[in-house]
């Protein structure tokens, strides 16, 4: 059985080495180290999920593949079982911005590893949180998948600003999914920007920090119209 993987976790899995050793944490399915052994990109996987049922039909699926041999699935909380000197490459694909840094505080090491990051929501707290720690998103790039766009990092040592609205490296690229990625953004930031002007009591905190990240957000989309 080969396998073929949606647009989004193609781009996912385009970010990984040959040679590397990866894994996925929250791999659900396992198709990306599926995948990535199905084709010779990688010799051994890791994948990691916190529940069983997915784990189950991981299992399943690489043994059907033939390549159940040369991947190890782990049932845990992100990270907890996989020995530090076992990967050179971390992913997390598919969950929040919140789980995502929850399970790199609890795993610090891999943020020495080649860290491969697809947030579904949370995305500027998760920049934010990578900042603070010295994290920089190193390159990026938007798939298109039935109809959603989805944002994918790698992010390795550097310094970026925690507070930037849009990575640098989708601008220098001129990623051709930035301008409806943008405006997706402007419509949800202007529609929250009402909500928390209408409250009875506004929070003038939040209005003043969502009124810098629409301003961001407007200038990277007046950018993109000089293309
Ligand atoms: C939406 S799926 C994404 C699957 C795959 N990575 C992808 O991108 O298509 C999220 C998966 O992460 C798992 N998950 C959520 N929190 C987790 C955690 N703290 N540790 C391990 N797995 C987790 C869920 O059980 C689920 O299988």
């Amino acid at each position: 059985m080969l396998f073929k993987l949606s647009p989004r976790l193609e781009r996912v899995a385009a970010y990984v080495r040959p040679g590397a050793v990866p894994v996925d944490v929250g791999t659900d399915h396992a198709y990306v180290p599926i995948w990535l052994l199905q084709k010779g990109i990688c010799a051994r996987a890791y994948a990691s999920d916190n529940k069983p049922g997915p784990l189950r039909r991981a299992a399943e699926d690489a043994a059907r593949s033939g390549v159940g041999e040369r991947l190890t699935l782990w049932l845990c909380d992100g990270l907890a079982l996989c020995p530090p000197e076992a990967v050179d490459t971390v992913i997390l694909a598919g969950m929040g911005g919140e789980t995502m840094a929850h399970i790199l505080s609890e795993a610090p090491w891999a943020l020495e590893r080649r860290l491969i990051l697809q947030p579904q929501s949370k995305i500027p707290e998760l920049r934010r949180w990578l900042a603070e720690r010295s994290q920089a998103v190193l390159d990026a790039e938007l798939a298109g998948d039935a109809g959603r766009l989805y944002l994918i990092w790698l992010v390795g040592p550097g310094e970026m600003d925690g507070a930037a609205a849009v990575d640098r490296p989708l601008l220098e690229k001129r990623d051709a999914l930035l301008r409806p990625w943008l405006a997706e953004g402007i419509k949800r930031a202007r529609n929250s920007l009402r909500g928390i002007e209408q409250a009875k009591l506004p929070d003038e905190a939040a209005i003043k920090a969502l009124r810098a990240h629409l301003e961001q957000l407007e200038h990277a989309r007046r950018e993109t119209l000089t293309w």
